[in-house]
């Protein structure tokens, strides 16, 4: 079997982390997510985590050719059978087209784009509202999906803290940069047949089911 990929897209806040944090719980899928691998290269210093720091900061975009390389890297070290789930990944056109030339030369396939749809104000209070674990990611928001214990992760006992892009006029600048640069990307895979939408306005256990039977439908 060859190489198989979906892509959760959607704006800031939609929940893609959310939900591939199920999605990873229920089936053998290896989660790629641009925006993790990033920040983990923050935390260590790297050169790439230096140049990415400075944009992510300012809610803008990191260049196509570093997330490219990145997301590559990752996926050629896989297994020839893996199957992906890319979470903040493609979000330009040229991310995509690139994304399709490598599949394409590596006869790997991408069964579906799950587009999860939201407004802008429930972006803007998911973002405002979440929380992040400092020691394991987990993802939490002070009202919606709030922790047993405030500021304490449920899962390890780490600390819970705000990302510093998820600030009020960041947020703005994020939602801006996703209508104006990423936002195509959904006609684009429409075109493809491979977009499937999702009321992600919802909560995330009346979210869910949709979403696993979409990636059921796809045989993915
Ligand atoms: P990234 O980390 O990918 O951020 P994002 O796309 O802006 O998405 P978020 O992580 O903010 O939101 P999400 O949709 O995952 O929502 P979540 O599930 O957390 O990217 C950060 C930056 O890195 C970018 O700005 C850019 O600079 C750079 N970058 C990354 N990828 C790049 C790329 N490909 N190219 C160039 N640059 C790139 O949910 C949010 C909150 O809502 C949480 O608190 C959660 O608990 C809550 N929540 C979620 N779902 C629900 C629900 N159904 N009901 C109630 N509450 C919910």
């Amino acid at each position: 079997m060859a190489v198989r990929a979906m892509v959760l897209l959607g704006a800031p806040g939609a929940g893609k982390g959310t939900m591939a944090e199920v999605v990873k719980a229920a089936m053998p899928v290896t989660h790629i997510a641009t925006g993790d691998m990033l920040r983990d290269e923050i935390r260590a210093a790297s050169a790439l985590g230096q140049e990415a720091d400075g944009y992510m900061r300012q809610g803008r975009l990191v260049p196509d050719d570093l997330i490219v390389r990145m997301v590559m890297r990752r996926v050629d070290q896989g297994a020839p059978d893996a199957r992906y789930m890319f979470d903040g990944f493609p979000r330009t056109r040229p991310q995509a087209d690139l994304l399709d030339r490598h599949f394409q030369e590596r006869g790997a396939q991408l069964a579906l784009v799950v587009l999860l749809e939201v407004t802008r104000d429930i972006c803007l209070d998911r973002l405002t509202g979440r929380r992040v674990c400092r020691k394991c990611g987990a993802n939490f928001h002070v009202r919606n999906i709030p922790p047993l214990v405030a500021g304490v992760c449920d899962q390890c006992g780490g600390e819970l803290y705000q990302r510093p892009d998820d600030m009020p006029e960041t947020i703005e600048r994020r939602l801006e940069v996703f209508k104006e640069q990423t936002a195509g990307l959904i006609d684009y895979y429409s075109d493809k047949g491979l977009l499937v939408r999702v009321d992600s306005s919802r909560h995330r256990d009346e979210t869910v089911p949709d979403l696993m039977q979409a990636i059921a439908d796809r045989h993915f």
